[in-house]
């Protein structure tokens, strides 16, 4: 398919947390047309191998790409750590230029942080993967990096949990070691938790900053749709539609929770593939 300004952005992740890039997007670039694939019949990633969710992240992009897209973005930290290469790889021979998450989180949090000391909450697959490790330690500062796997944070959210004691204890726990370390920047380093941000921020202090990659996405993808000459024309306001892989009404009722707008109807597909 000929790569070319009418189609949509793609956008991808396990779940509801892309909505959080999605929606930079939507304000940073309202002319574009958008689909977004949630693949929750796979989620989490967090906690997948690197060799299945390589697998997963390739069937994806392919998908989306043969679907047609002009630009794909892989609004997944787990994703991006594990598979950022092969999404690029399969996108780049459909003529298709990849932009993903934790490149930006890591310079802006190095750009901004006072006294050095930078924490992470990310899922274990994205900790194991050191790809915000390598990330911050080539930003040239000598940081002191605090990581955490937060495993049930994402879990949490994505299962639409009544946000109870039990949910800030569990995100209470994760920011421990992160007081402890005395960091003043803290990286969401999985795009699920900009939705808590209120109780993460509440938990670690206003004097805490938060990191969350939607804004430098967005502008990236400005950039980048610009140089190709890709960019919508016209003024108006572009589509959005969005697919899940696993049960149309429960995406449908969180997606609508957590992005504050209708999402239209929500498309079912079945990519095949190993669970
Ligand atoms: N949104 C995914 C990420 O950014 C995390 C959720 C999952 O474990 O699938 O890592």
């Amino acid at each position: 398919m000929t790569v070319g300004r009418s189609l949509p952005i793609a956008v991808f992740d396990s779940g509801v947390g892309g909505l959080t890039v999605l929606h930079e997007l939507l304000v940073s670039l309202p002319s574009e047309d958008y689909v977004y694939l949630g693949d929750t019949s796979r989620f989490p990633y967090g906690t997948k191998t690197r060799a299945a969710l390589r697998d997963r992240v390739a069937e994806i992009a392919e998908f989306l790409c043969a679907r047609g897209a002009k630009l794909l973005i892989v609004a997944c930290n787990s994703a991006t750590a594990m598979a950022r290469d092969v999404a690029a790889e399969v996108a780049a021979a459909a003529g298709v230029e990849t932009l993903s998450v934790i490149g930006p989180e890591a310079e802006i949090a190095a750009a901004i942080t006072t006294n050095g000391r930078i924490g992470l909450l990310a899922t274990p697959a994205t900790v194991a993967a050191g790809a915000y490790h390598r990330a911050l330690e080539g930003q040239g500062r000598g940081l002191d990096v605090t990581e955490v796997a937060a495993t049930d944070l994402a879990p949490m959210i994505q299962a639409g949990s009544q946000f109870d004691e039990g949910v800030v204890e569990t995100a209470r726990s994760y920011c421990r070691p992160l007081h402890e370390a005395n960091v003043d920047t803290v990286i969401l380093g999985c795009t699920h938790y900009p939705l808590v941000a209120p109780m993460l921020q509440r938990i670690l202090g206003r004097d805490v900053r938060l990191v969350t990659a939607g804004h430098a996405v967005a502008a990236a993808a400005q950039r980048v749709l610009e140089g190709r000459e890709l960019q919508a024309l016209g003024d108006g306001e572009g589509d959005y539609r969005f697919l899940c892989t696993a049960d149309v009404e429960s995406f449908t009722e969180l997606g609508t929770r957590f992005l504050q707008m209708p999402l239209g109807p929500v498309e079912h597909v079945d990519l095949g593939g190993n669970p």
